[in-house]
């Protein structure tokens, strides 16, 4: 029978794949529907299901994923990619004994960065965080998370926005930007960094909001950043402003950025080597996500765990991010996360993908997208691999053969 639903007239019609829902409604492991189907309209997936049980569709378009997996599009939630200059003569410093927190108060690290962003035209930028952003959309990025934080003044940090929101409107891709003012204390402020979370909320923050270029408001708490006092009062005035707040928060040691998070509602703490157990209840409390940065482990040579039994005791959501960065995680591949979500934090395959797609999407405040359903966005990434494991478990191919991005073809390999 061929029913009059609004549904039948489609854009494009994906039959023979394995759908990787990441929706535990659908199934247990990893939402899957074997032997699928899913139908696009207007960016949109307006069914889904194994093809067996699929309407009669008018398809503008049908394509035979033969019987390859089809996930959410990934999702890097934590990233630094606008940046300039290098930190390849700290990595050497580094192989020597000299620690990251030495580096910083020195002068070098973050403030580094900071100095040649501040010396590089908003052009310039613009064409190297393309390349980066061109090289995670290859690996089947649909959304990124960019902050500044390079700037540390208020012009630098808006020319840092500016550049990610040029991303969003040039690459077929989601950005979400974050204002990171708070990342490090800049030269002028030295022995003053009340005085610069002043300035901050007084000067930078309200000017980052009126030209609309932030979607959230981050800080690095940190001994080597801000106090907990500090960026509470810095997450008082993203808030008056209507902007969600973040933290890197224990990444180092532990001043309990993470808790300041929860009672500020916030959508995330990130890196969370040193957070407590108490922080870890309020977490859970609040629903914040935890993003987990295994790039910056590994490159900063860290030795302890953030503490991956207690969050999934507490049923903490666990998302992962590239946190790519010139300094502590220069590492452009989220499929690489993927895998070293794995060998190094022993999340299972499954969680660490679905800290890529439905957990990453919490991490932005994003409920739109990061699953494979009915109603969300038709960014979709379909993947040659015999198993949904498989995406974690190989690094160094990229086994990604199409993406969409709000339904419209971005990769074809
Ligand atoms: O996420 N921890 C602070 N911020 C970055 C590092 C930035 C840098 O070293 O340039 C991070 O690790
Ligand atoms: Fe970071």
């Amino acid at each position: 029978m061929n029913l009059q639903t609004e549904n039948q007239v489609v854009d494009l019609l994906i039959k023979n794949v394995n759908l990787m829902t990441m929706d535990e409604s659908v199934s247990a492991s990893y939402g899957l529907i074997e032997h699928g189907c899913i139908a696009l309209r207007h960016g949109n997936i307006v069914w889904l299901g194994p093809e067996s049980t699929a309407p009669e569709f008018e398809a503008a378009e049908i394509i035979d994923g033969n019987g390859h997996y089809l996930s959410p599009g990934l999702i890097d939630c934590h990233t630094h990619l606008v940046f300039a200059g290098s930190r390849a003569k700290e990595f050497e410093q580094r192989l020597t004994g000299v620690s990251y927190q030495q580096i910083a108060e020195q002068g070098g690290g973050i403030l580094s960065t900071v100095r040649a962003t501040r010396a590089a035209h908003e052009e310039q930028l613009l064409v190297s965080a393309t390349k980066r952003v061109r090289q995670l959309i290859s690996e089947g990025v649909t959304t990124v998370e960019i902050k500044s934080g390079y700037g540390l003044d208020t012009d630098n940090e808006i020319k840092m926005l500016r550049v990610a929101s040029q991303l969003k409107a040039q690459l077929p891709v989601s950005v979400s930007r974050t204002f990171l003012g708070a990342h490090a204390l800049p030269p002028e402020f030295a022995g003053r960094a009340d005085d610069y979370i002043n300035y901050l909320i007084t000067d930078s923050l309200p000017k980052v909001v009126e030209l609309d270029l932030a979607d959230s408001v981050d800080g690095f708490c940190e001994g080597i950043g801000f106090s907990r006092e500090q960026m509470s009062r810095l997450f008082a005035a993203a808030d008056e402003l209507g902007l969600p707040v973040k933290l890197h928060a224990e990444q180092l040691s532990d001043l309990s950025g993470a808790e300041l998070v929860a009672e500020f509602d916030g959508l995330s703490a990130d890196h969370l080597e040193y957070l407590s157990e108490q922080s870890i209840k309020q977490m859970a409390h609040k629903n914040t996500v935890a993003v987990l940065l295994p790039g910056a482990f590994y490159t900063l040579s860290e030795t302890k765990l953030p503490p991956i039994f207690a969050l999934r005791e507490h049923n903490v959501p666990i998302a992962i991010g590239s946190d790519y960065n010139p300094g502590s995680s220069p590492l452009c591949s989220l499929k690489l996360m993927l895998h070293m979500a794995c060998t190094q934090f022993k999340l299972t395959p499954e969680e660490a993908t679905k800290g890529v797609t439905l957990n990453a999407a919490k991490a932005l405040g994003l409920t739109d997208r990061g699953v494979l359903k009915v109603g969300k966005k038709a960014d979709l990434c379909l993947w040659e691999i015999e198993h949904p494991a498989e995406l974690a478990y190989t690094f160094g191919v990229n086994p990604l053969v199409k993406s969409w991005q709000n339904g419209q073809l971005v990769i074809n390999n």
